[in-house]
């Protein structure tokens, strides 16, 4: 877009065309004839708003000048520079000094409601397909796809460490010392059950940090928690198991992957201790999984009582898969051992490092029951082979030379300090609602006394350039409304800004 100067005049065609000279922009195809008399502000704003609404100024993107835009458009200054505080006031764009006015959050796409004659119907934007909302209806398969894809300034999203803090220096220095001493011999095909240096160092790993004895040859690498799933969908159905119970509410992501399995996902509700074993009995399951040292999302960790009663269920018969996915992150709470460490014959246990270092390097482990660790090997086998060999063994380093731990504990001091930065914010900016799960992890659960949908409130917030989770993705069974936040990824200056949004979009909604 060119700066037009006072006296010049744009049109949409040749200089020998008969039309009347308009008052127009390249911009949007913005025509001030458009705006009705006396409501040019109100006008410039609902389009610039449009257009954001549809993907045509995506977030990120810079609006021209003031000066520049009422020269094109041929109106007062005052007036471009009312619409964009219309919008800054929304929420939609931001003034940066140098940076110009920026747009900065997107509303999700709203679908219309039914009509009585059809389905409701997308108009197709003139730039691409209309991005969907997450939060519409029942989430779907590629959900967190969706809310990844979704433009905002602050990702509250639970599930992820500080990745700024990934620890790139000791990772190439790692590397650099693994390529070093590799022989030819190591860059074939390997053990499917991952590289012997690998299931050494967990085996370590775990004894000292989550109270597990094992061998390495207990220990199968696989690409996540997600992975570890997957394959043990069909060992179990082979078993003539045909559903694992599960926690109500428990992460939608791991039901998804016991669902593609071809397991049914009953739930059993959980409260303070842990899931509720007598539920459990109830549901005539044979396999329940579990998130015994941090419960997600509710953040309970289970008791002492509820362990021995869950001992008991398994001496009947009962599988538990165990899934202690962020167990290491700690802050106001003793550690708590695996179950593992109290039965291993009935237990199916699972980690990885996406808490730890990074979900990207989709690294995690198995120790399954003796009598399945066949049929599991076997399944990674005709899976993929076994995991990448470099990546492995860069980690077996980290772990051997205690570089995992020191990162760890940096994460921690770094993450106490967000999680504090976000409880302070909650109390402030959400009053009357309750946190739940302080104590551990990567993140609250937080619900609110108001009669707000939590689907509506995140879809509010996401508006207002904030991603976060409704609680009711992860239910099963009906509950009170409420948000996972995600604290661990962002600064505290962006944990602030994000609940105070947060509590912006629930005023507005209640
Ligand atoms: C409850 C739960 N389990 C497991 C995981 C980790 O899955 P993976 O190890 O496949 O990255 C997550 C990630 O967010 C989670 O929330």
């Amino acid at each position: 877009m060119g700066a037009v100067s006072e006296g010049e005049v744009v049109t949409g065609g040749t200089a020998s065309d008969a039309a009347p000279p308009a008052h127009g922009s390249d911009f949007l195809q913005l025509r001030a004839e458009d705006a009705p008399p006396g409501g040019k502000a109100d006008w410039l704003a609902q389009r610039l708003r449009q257009a954001i609404t549809d993907r045509r100024l995506a977030v990120g993107s810079r609006l021209p000048s003031t000066r520049v835009l009422a020269a094109e458009l041929r109106v007062s200054r005052g007036v471009v520079t009312e619409a964009y505080r219309r919008l800054a006031e929304d929420g939609h764009v931001e003034g940066r000094r140098r940076g110009g006015t920026v747009v900065v959050a997107a509303p999700p796409v709203v679908p219309r409601a039914p009509s009585a004659s059809g389905p409701p119907r997308r108009t197709a934007p003139a730039h691409g397909p209309v991005p969907r909302s997450p939060f519409d209806g029942e989430p779907g398969d590629d959900v967190f796809d969706v809310l990844r894809a979704a433009d905002a300034r602050i990702d509250l999203t639970p599930g992820r460490p500080d990745l700024s803090a990934f620890p790139r220096t000791a990772w190439l220095r790692a590397e650099r010392a693994v390529l070093a001493e590799l022989s030819a011999a190591d860059l074939g095909y390997g053990d499917p059950r991952g590289a012997p240096r690998l299931r050494r160092a967990v085996a370590d790993w775990l004894a000292r940090s989550r109270g597990i004895r094992v061998e390495p040859d207990g220990i199968l690498i696989v690409a996540g928690t997600a992975q570890a799933l997957t394959l043990l969908s069909p060992v179990l159905l082979a078993d003539g198991v045909t559903g694992v119970a599960v926690e109500d509410p428990s992460s939608l992501g791991t039901r998804q992957h016991l669902r593609h399995g071809g397991l049914a996902t009953p739930p059993v509700p959980v409260d303070d201790n842990g899931v509720r074993v007598d539920a459990l009995r109830a549901t005539g399951a044979r396999a329940v999984l579990l998130t015994p040292a941090h419960q997600f999302p509710t953040g309970a960790v289970t008791s002492g009582e509820r362990r021995r009663e869950l001992l008991r269920w398994a001496a009947d018969g009962g599988l538990i898969v165990e899934d202690d996915y962020d167990a290491e992150h700690r802050y106001d709470r003793p550690p708590v051992p695996a179950l593992r460490s109290l039965l291993a014959d009935r237990l199916c246990y699972t980690g990885s490092v996406s808490k730890l270092l990074a979900p990207a390097l989709r690294i995690g482990w198995m120790i399954p029951p003796p009598r399945h660790l066949d049929a599991l090997t076997h399944a990674k086998r005709v899976t993929d082979l076994g995991n990448a060999v470099l990546p492995q063994l860069v980690l077996a380093r980290l772990m051997e030379t205690g570089q995992l731990e020191r990162h760890l504990r940096l994460l921690r001091a770094r993450h106490i300090r967000r999680r504090n930065a976000m409880i302070d914010a909650v109390t402030a900016h959400l009053p009357g609602a309750v946190v739940h799960g302080a104590a551990a992890g990567l993140h609250l659960t937080v619900t609110y006394a108001q009669d707000v949908p939590d689907t509506e409130l995140a879809a509010a917030a996401l508006a207002h350039g904030v991603k976060c989770q409704p609680l009711s993705w992860h239910r099963q069974l009906p509950g009170a409304p409420g948000l996972v936040l995600g604290y661990a990824a962002d600064p505290p200056g962006a944990i602030t800004e994000g609940v105070t949004a947060l509590g912006r979009a629930l005023r507005e909604l209640s």
